[in-house]
Formats: structure tokens, C-alpha cells, sequence
């Protein structure tokens, strides 16, 4: 059986990054650097090498920075031509005429408002959702696998990652049923379940690939956890209407939105670069030392 394909990729990226002060008071936590690259870039790349063709940006004030991002910087490529130094730092940045888009959340209602005000783009097809906080590392990247076990099973794919039991309040919680491989079905999800009660230890990180059904789930969604509208209520819904699965990364997750993930994606990426890797890994052996 084919599925329709996942072209459009959802970014939600209009948190205050509050966690992250005063790094972020007046640049959008989503442009903070892991070696070399803004925490985004990694998220687009992720999505891009995926065979996602079009990128939603759901924004806020003071994001400009992303737009630049990924807009092409005339003079800045003018003055290194005329320096005759190398473009190769940019490359990638430039992406197809009509993408990306940029949607504006108005207010901080939640990830599931978030993602509902991305869906006049997404309209009727299946999409993906990347949350730019956590950096995924793998190869083939995390949202490549996720699509690669959508085209065997179709409907929802989520991720599924274990975590220990003391982290369950912090997550969306998955209740699974049969596993295959890399596949978990899921049969309840539960957003930051209280302490002793998660239905089990697999939590959802940032990485989905939902039906668009669920936007229209969102449109009436009902506050849960923390007053906000949460993605994970309403995809529970779809539970038992579509096929509903977990995917287990095969990879590395850091959490760069808390300063410990943040810091240990600059060590290992760090140290896995040819350039400064060496140079790094002895630094660190000193410093341990
Ligand atoms: C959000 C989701 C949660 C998910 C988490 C992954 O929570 O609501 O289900 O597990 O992202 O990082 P947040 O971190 O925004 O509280």
C-alpha cells in the first residue's frame, strides 16, 4: 500500500526561551549555536534530508532572526566574493521559491495551538512536526527513519524514546501495545502524567509525522496540562481511527532547550568534527584530569 507523502514540515518556534536567559532576551533561543550551526539548522536539515519540500515556521515577535536566517544575505555573499573566500559555510540555506513560510502564533497557547495555526498551509495532506529544541543526532537522521516507517504503516508515527521513570512528568507519556522492531503501537497518550502514574516509561521528544484529522481535532481542543492546548491530547484522539505508532530513534536526542543538553550537543558534536574534534577531545581529557 502507498501513503500520501510527507512534504510539509511544521517548526514551532515562538517560545520565549525563558530556560535560557539572558542568552535569549533579544535573540530567539532557536538561533543559539551547537559548534557552528544555530540550533534551526539542524531542524531544517533534518527535515530537508527527510524529502520534505516546504517548511512552516510557526513564529512570534522578536524572530526575525530565523527569517534572516534563511533568506539570502546579499552582502554579506557579495564581500566574501570580492574577498575571494569560500560560500561553503552557507551553503544549504537556501531553499526552494515558497518555502519556507513563517505563520505567526499570536498568542502562547500551547504546542497544540502552534501547530493548528500552521494548518491553512498544511491543508489536507499529511505533515511533520520538528521541535528545534531537541537536536537529533543519527544517521539517516531521526524524521528520514520516522518517514521510512510511515511507508510501511501509513497514519501517525511519533517518536518514542525511553526515559527514566523520575523524567515521565516532564513528557508526553505513550501507553504501548504490540512492538515491531523499531515500532511501538500506541494505544493512550497522556501529557505529563504525575509522578506514579505514567502508563509507561516511553516519552514522546519532539519528532511527528500526524494526519491532517488532527487540526481539525486542535480547532476544538480543550486546555489539559500546564492550561495549555496540548498536541498530545488531540493526537490521542485519533487513536483508534488511524494507525497510531511509536518510533524508536536509532541516534542520539540532546535537549538543548535545558543548559546540561545544550552543552553536552557542543561536546559531542565537538568531538566528532574533523576539524576541532582532536583538538577538543584533548582539552577535555586535561580538563577531566
Ligand atoms: C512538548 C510536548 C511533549 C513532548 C515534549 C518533547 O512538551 O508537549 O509531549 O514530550 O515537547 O520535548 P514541552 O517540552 O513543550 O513542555
Amino acid at each position: 500500500m502507498t501513503f500520501k507523502p510527507v512534504r510539509k514540515a511544521v517548526l514551532p518556534v515562538a517560545g520565549l526561551g525563558t530556560r535560557f536567559l539572558p542568552a535569549t532576551k533579544a535573540m530567539p533561543k532557536e538561533m543559539l549555536t551547537v559548534v557552528d550551526k544555530p540550533l534551526i539548522q539542524y531542524a531544517v536539515e533534518e527535515a530537508l534530508e527527510a524529502g520534505i519540500e516546504q517548511i512552516i515556521f510557526v513564529t512570534g515577535r522578536n524572530k526575525s532572526a530565523l527569517e534572516d536566517h534563511f533568506d539570502i544575505s546579499y552582502e554579506l555573499e557579495d564581500t566574501m566574493r570580492a574577498r575571494g573566500k569560500s560560500l561553503s559555510a552557507l551553503e544549504g540555506l537556501r531553499q526552494k521559491p515558497g518555502s519556507p513560510v513563517y505563520v505567526r502564533q499570536q498568542e502562547p497557547l500551547g504546542l497544540g495551538h502552534a501547530v493548528w495555526c500552521a494548518r491553512d498551509i498544511v491543508g489536507d495532506e499529511p505533515f511533520a512536526v520538528l521541535l528545534p529544541d531537541e537536536l537529533m543526532a543519527g544517521t539517516p537522521g531521526f524524521l528520514s527513519q520516522m518517514v521510512e516507517a510511515y511507508r510501511q504503516v501509513g497514519g501517525n508515527v511519533i517518536g518514542a524514546l525511553e526515559v527514566a521513570d523520575s523524567e515521565t512528568d516532564k513528557y508526553g507519556i505513550i501507553s504501548p501495545g504490540k512492538v515491531y522492531g523499531r515500532l511501538t503501537e500506541v494505544t493512550a497518550l497522556v501529557e505529563k502524567p504525575a509522578r506514579g502514574t505514567a502508563p509507561s516509561n516511553l516519552m514522546i521528544p519532539g519528532r511527528y509525522i500526524l494526519q491532517p484529522e488532527v487540526m481539525r481535532i486542535l480547532e476544538t481542543q480543550e486546555k489539559g496540562a500546564g492550561g495549555e492546548i496540548q498536541l498530545t491530547d488531540a493526537m490521542a484522539q485519533l487513536i483508534g481511527r488511524q494507525p497510531f505508532h511509536g518510533y524508536t530513534f536509532d541516534g542520539a536526542r540532546y535537549d538543548c532547550g535545558d543548559k546540561a543538553g545544550y552543552i553536552q550537543a557542543n561536546l559531542a558534536l565537538a568531538l566528532q568534527r574533523e576539524d576541532i574534534g582532536p583538538v577538543v577531545r584533548e582539552f577535555a581529557r586535561a580538563l577531566l584530569n
